[in-house]
């Protein structure tokens, strides 16, 4: 160990850190695992770029430089430091094969562009009322006020918000930066202080804290092609406790009639919100990964999740209520 500092995101330039900074004593997440800085900005940094030497507190942003032996790196040992009483424990995410799907790509709509993100809540309140569908998760879900929720693809934070004021804590995951700092201000305004903001996704996202009570997606999960929708499925099912809940909405269609009801399900659209709305959910369609009911209750079932409710409206919206079974 060399000594410790608040690392910038910049390369290591070969100067010494400073001895004198220590982590932030006022960290909610004081104590918790630290994680390298590399890959909390790009989770998806290959394993050759990394620099293994600055490691970070997911939550403050406070760090330490730690120089780890070559030795340590290669045995996947992680380091600890020590401050007085205080021992903070480096961790090294998970590191993911090549081949791994890149979720960090926009497919379909692009959530990276600002006006985009700008537009999205006006945009979705003449197709949906998401207060009230946060509401409905939240009661279908029983939340208590001590549980700790995730929620995945989170988006401009509307559910976080509405989550956060009853329970103890939000972890709120994207891929989308720009969304996140959107969520972010929303949720500054409304004094909403109780959520974490996360870079990450379904397949890149490490939770590095004790496992949580719930996991909520809505509309995300279709940006997947279904083989990993498969490992994201079983990613979330290690994140929650044991009998934890998961409550997941999407667009996947029912088998019968599904041409009809799509068909059906985009003219409604257009009557209701215009063509340029109509025109988007055939984009979806087209270029995103819903898919058929009878996938996603196999995919479910197989990731060690028991389907307690499964509610399909139009044959084109999923909803599932489900519980952890698998230690
Ligand atoms: C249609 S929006 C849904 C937002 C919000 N959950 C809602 O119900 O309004 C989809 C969100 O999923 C995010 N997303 C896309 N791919 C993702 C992935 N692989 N992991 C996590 N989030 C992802 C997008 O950036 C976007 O914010």
């Amino acid at each position: 160990m060399l000594g410790c500092g608040k690392p910038s995101p910049a390369k290591r330039d070969g100067s010494a850190p400073r001895r004198s900074a220590v982590l932030n004593s006022d960290c909610p997440n004081r104590g918790a695992s630290l994680v390298l800085l590399d890959l909390l900005e790009r989770p998806d940094m290959p394993a050759r770029e990394i620099w293994y030497d600055k490691f970070i507190c997911p939550d403050c942003h406070e760090g330490i430089h730690l120089d780890v032996p070559e030795v340590a790196r290669e045995l996947g040992m992680n380091p600890v430091y020590t401050v007085g009483t205080n021992v903070w424990k480096g961790r090294y995410m998970s590191n993911h094969p090549w081949w791994q799907y890149d979720e960090m790509q926009q497919i379909g709509k692009d959530y990276g562009n600002v006006a985009e993100v700008e537009v999205y809540d006006s945009r979705h309140s003449k197709l949906r009322n998401v207060q009230q569908e946060s509401q409905f998760i939240l009661d279908s879900l029983a939340v208590r006020k001590e549980q700790v929720i995730l929620d995945f693809g989170a988006g401009t934070g509307t559910f976080a918000i509405e989550a956060a004021k009853r329970c103890s804590k939000v972890y709120a995951v994207d891929v989308s930066r720009v969304m996140l700092e959107y969520a972010k201000k929303k949720a500054d305004s409304r004094r909403v202080g109780n959520i974490v903001f996360r870079h990450g996704g379904f397949l890149t996202y490490d939770h590095l804290n004790d496992s949580v009570d719930i996991i909520v997606t809505s509309l995300a999960l279709h940006h997947l092609p279904d083989f990993w929708k498969f490992t994201a499925l079983s990613r979330m099912n290690t994140m929650l406790k044991d009998q934890g809940r998961l409550f997941l909405m999407d667009v996947v269609f029912s088998e019968e009639n599904h041409v009809e009801n799509i068909t059906k399900w985009i003219a409604g659209i257009e009557r209701s919100a215009g063509p340029e709305r109509a025109k988007e959910v055939g984009m979806h369609i087209q270029k995103e990964y819903s898919t058929f009911t009878w996938i996603m209750e196999g995919l479910l079932t197989r990731t060690g999740f028991r389907i307690d409710q499964a509610d399909y409206q139009g044959g084109v919206i999923a909803r599932y209520l489900c519980t952890k079974i698998n230690a």
